[in-house]
């Protein structure tokens, strides 16, 4: 009696067959999950007047959305579809051959993270170990505060500035592009987004009155002593 008349003859594996003649009935199973666009944690009009709701809505469902889209079709059908997203990047950074995944896997981990980093009534100063932690490597909030700024602004053309704990010791960093700090170590807390498209809507050129705003008033110090307290 057949027992796998289901299967194609060219499927059947003898035993003690190479691996990869296995392959046929493993792509049987079902589809890997994709990466998902997660929800925003507010409205898209929570952040204004300093990021406007256009602004948000361009940003989040435009670029952020279209990483996501991106990615999901280019790991489609490799070892890659199903990964967690983390993993994903980490498996690709510096391989020149998977650019093109690695950007946009780091770009939808960079924004995911970025829009956790804003609450409506936001800036301020952190309390407890954080913000000890920050006078004791800074000299204080406002040098903190003055660095951050700065290297956002620094940043050359698209990127990223940074707030990252590396070995317990804070530090403001920038990167270029989709680059992102945890692949090398460095555990992000905070970050802004220093692409056109994150404030072109709203500053034009202006890129530093969009930063200092947001670090006045809208980074998220509890988001940023949640992510500290797990380093
Ligand atoms: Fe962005």
């Amino acid at each position: 009696m057949k027992t796998h008349h289901h299967e194609a003859p060219s499927h059947r594996v003898a035993p003690g067959a190479p691996l990869r003649e296995r392959a046929p009935t493993a792509r049987k199973a079902a589809p890997a999950a994709t990466v998902t666009l997660p929800p925003l944690p507010y409205g898209e009009d929570a952040l204004a007047p300093v990021i406007s709701a256009r602004t948000v809505g361009f940003h989040y469902g435009k670029h952020h959305k279209t990483y996501v889209d991106t990615l999901n079709k280019l790991v489609e059908g490799t070892e890659l579809a199903g990964q967690p997203l983390e993993a994903i990047v980490k498996a690709t950074a510096g391989k020149g051959d998977k650019t093109a995944i690695f950007n946009n896997a780091a770009q939808a981990w960079n924004h995911a993270f970025y829009w956790h980093c804003m609450t409506p009534a936001g800036g301020g100063e952190p309390a407890g170990a954080l913000g000890e932690q920050l006078a004791s490597a800074f000299g204080g909030f406002d040098k903190f505060r003055k660095e951050f700024s700065e290297t956002a602004v620094a940043q050359f053309g698209s990127g990223w500035a940074w707030l990252v704990a590396e070995r317990g010791r804070l530090k403001v960093v920038k990167t270029a592009d989709a680059e992102t700090p945890f692949v090398t170590g460095q555990t992000p807390l905070l970050t802004i987004d220093v692409w056109e498209h994150a404030y072109y809507l709203d500053y034009q050129n202006r890129r530093v009155d969009y930063v200092n705003a947001l670090i006045d008033k809208l980074l998220d110090w509890e988001f940023a002593a949640e992510n500290f307290a797990r380093t």
